[in-house]
């Protein structure tokens, strides 16, 4: 089965359940400040888990590509990921356990579809708690389906718990699939933590909402959330021990090793060389995405796996400047007909990723000649970590690395404090938005996203009207608006952007949503992506601005205040970066 077959049958299979297909979201979520990444197909529909109403319907399916920072540290053993895709199907409020695990049986056993084995098949259930009683339902159900009462395991919130995806919101007790990969027969019994049985699929039942006070409050209607590994799960069907030795894979650990020039590879230098498919893999789906090497935030996360990937580069010989973009070609290659923004953006990524070696290589042979010369203390200071990465562009997670390998620790506090008083960027702040979060509704927030898309229409009407959205991030102080242009705009053109908003603005335009097809939406002259084939919700503003977006937006223009151009610069090649704020 190619790899793209298994995507096609879940998608046939939920389809042949009613389910509608959604679009595969961005990495980088929208106007969500408090997430760094799609970490789950869940996320760009927490709105909707939420309660309100999702314009396709009540069952949902999809692919989405996801990125799990948490997850960095696994790479290199056979079945971790940073960035990976994520099969999933929702029921917002339609249908529950039964159908849910029925579902999930059918497909991976039916034999029209994996026809998989049942007997290698292992579950586990929520064990129950103060919160939530223990999942006897789930259990009754997957028995009826022939899942031995052996191959279930009962356990904690720690493992079959989901969410809430920040502090608060929509969470639920779950129910994991495990799958035994290894040749030898499978036990009678199952064991969660023996390796060789490897989660496919988690389906959650969303009932709970997590409040700030920490209390579980049950949700205006039962959600179902899943979501199956779809890297794991082709590996089963390829029949293969490690997700790197799929065929999708195969070219990309092909070059690498042509590249390092080795003959034979040792456990180390394979690791090496899982590390170097993986992050380059994961930054040019990242770059596709709009996000660039920098120091805060997204970009710090592409740093560091672009950085890391040279390193261990180096590490297994590879001597040739430039081998990053050499080995993203073949990314491109393989995803581009699934993902054409790969290929349309393939020049600028390419780019960017020579840019970041080129700065990077000097440094890197610099940093580890001062690396080694730390290495006889057994702990590396936080002066000397900040030295490693202010001098040295070493991402502290990199210097963690090497001196692990150096069997020595580092004072990561130390390296904080330093860092705090260099002011460059707040690890902790944005470590805090790994994990994840709800997206972020404030009022500032639902404002400042309403005035971007009065900038949008504004540019469109002023400067060119086929400037196009590249990319936007909102917090509670600004906007962020990227768009394609291949100049600056002059000062004039910013002046009468601002004055067109504001005028907008004070007439008092009302916020109208309206749900309809994607062709429906072209047909009206809506802005937006048309990538999928589902229903849309559009906004409009008055006669100003129409554009397909999940919201949230204020009623009234006149809600907004004043809008300024705070900064207008360049974010990439042919990419212009406006921040703003409503005063
Ligand atoms: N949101 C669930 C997960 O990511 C399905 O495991």
């Amino acid at each position: 089965m190619k790899s793209t077959q298994l995507k096609d049958k879940y998608i046939e299979f939920f389809k042949s359940e009613n389910h509608k297909k959604i679009k595969n979201s961005s990495l980088v979520p929208e106007n969500d400040s408090t997430v760094l990444f799609t970490t789950a197909g869940m996320h760009p529909l927490v709105p909707y888990l939420l309660g309100n109403e999702h314009p396709s319907g009540k069952r949902l399916v999809n692919y989405q590509r996801c990125l799990r920072t948490g997850d960095i540290d696994e790479v290199g053993d056979d079945t971790h990921l940073t960035c990976f895709e994520m099969l999933g199907n929702w029921s917002l409020g339609d249908y529950w356990k039964e159908e849910a695990i029925k579902f999930s049986f059918e497909f991976l056993t039916g034999k029209k579809w994996l026809n998989l084995p049942v007997e290698k098949l292992a579950v586990t259930i929520f064990m129950g708690d103060k919160d939530s009683p223990k999942d006897e339902e789930s259990s009754k159900i997957w028995l009826k389906q022939g899942i031995d009462k052996k191959k279930i395991a009962y356990l904690g919130k720690k493992d079959n718990w989901w969410g809430p995806a920040g502090q608060t919101g929509p969470c639920g007790p779950c129910s994991e699939m495990f799958y035994w990969i290894s040749n030898e027969p499978t036990p009678e019994r199952f064991d969660p933590t023996d390796t060789r049985w490897v989660e496919i699929w988690n389906d959650v039942f969303m009932q709970y909402n997590k409040g700030k006070n920490g209390k579980y409050s049950e949700l205006k209607q039962k959600n179902v959330d899943t979501g199956m590994g779809f890297e794991r799960v082709f590996t089963i069907l390829e029949n293969k021990k490690s997700l790197f030795e799929t065929s999708l894979f195969e070219p990309l650990i092909k070059i690498i090793k042509k590249l390092s020039g080795l003959e034979l590879f040792n456990d180390v230098e394979e690791i090496s060389v899982k590390k170097i498919a993986d992050h380059v893999r994961s930054s040019t789906f990242l770059m596709m995405d709009g996000v660039l090497p920098s120091n805060t935030d997204q970009g710090y996360i592409l740093r560091r796996l672009i950085r890391t990937a040279i390193r261990h580069g180096r590490q297994i010989g590879i001597s040739e400047t430039n081998f990053c973009s050499e080995i993203s070609n073949v990314v491109i290659n393989t995803y581009s007909k699934e993902y054409p923004l790969l290929k349309s953006n393939k020049k600028n990524i390419l780019n960017e990723f020579n840019k970041e070696e080129d700065k990077f290589k000097d440094s890197l042979e610099n940093g580890l000649k001062k690396f080694n010369s730390l290495i006889k203390t057994n702990k590396i200071s936080g002066k000397n970590a900040f030295l490693l990465f202010q001098s040295f562009g070493f991402p502290l997670e990199m210097t963690i690395e090497l001196a692990e390998e150096n069997g020595i620790s580092v004072d990561t506090n130390g390296f904080d404090n330093e860092l705090k008083k260099h002011q460059e960027l707040s690890r902790t702040a944005t470590k805090g938005k790994f994990g994840s979060g709800l997206a972020d509704q404030s009022e500032e927030v639902t404002k400042l996203h309403t005035a971007t898309h009065m900038l949008h229409a504004a540019l469109r009407e002023i400067v060119d009207e086929h400037i196009e959205q590249k990319g936007s991030n909102i917090t509670p102080d600004r906007l962020r608006f990227d768009f394609n242009l291949d100049r600056k705009l002059t000062d004039e053109e910013k002046k009468k952007v601002e004055n067109l908003v504001n005028e907008q603005i004070k007439k008092g335009l009302k916020i109208v949503k309206r749900e309809m097809s994607v062709s429906e939406a072209k047909k009206s002259g809506a802005m937006g992506l048309f990538d999928y084939d589902g229903k849309v919700s559009v906004y409009s503003i008055g006669s100003f601005s129409k554009e397909i977006c999940t919201g949230p937006h204020v009623e009234n223009t006149k809600e907004l205040g004043k809008f300024r151009i705070v900064k207008e610069k360049s974010s990439s090649a042919g990419v212009r970066r406006i921040k703003a704020v409503l005063e």
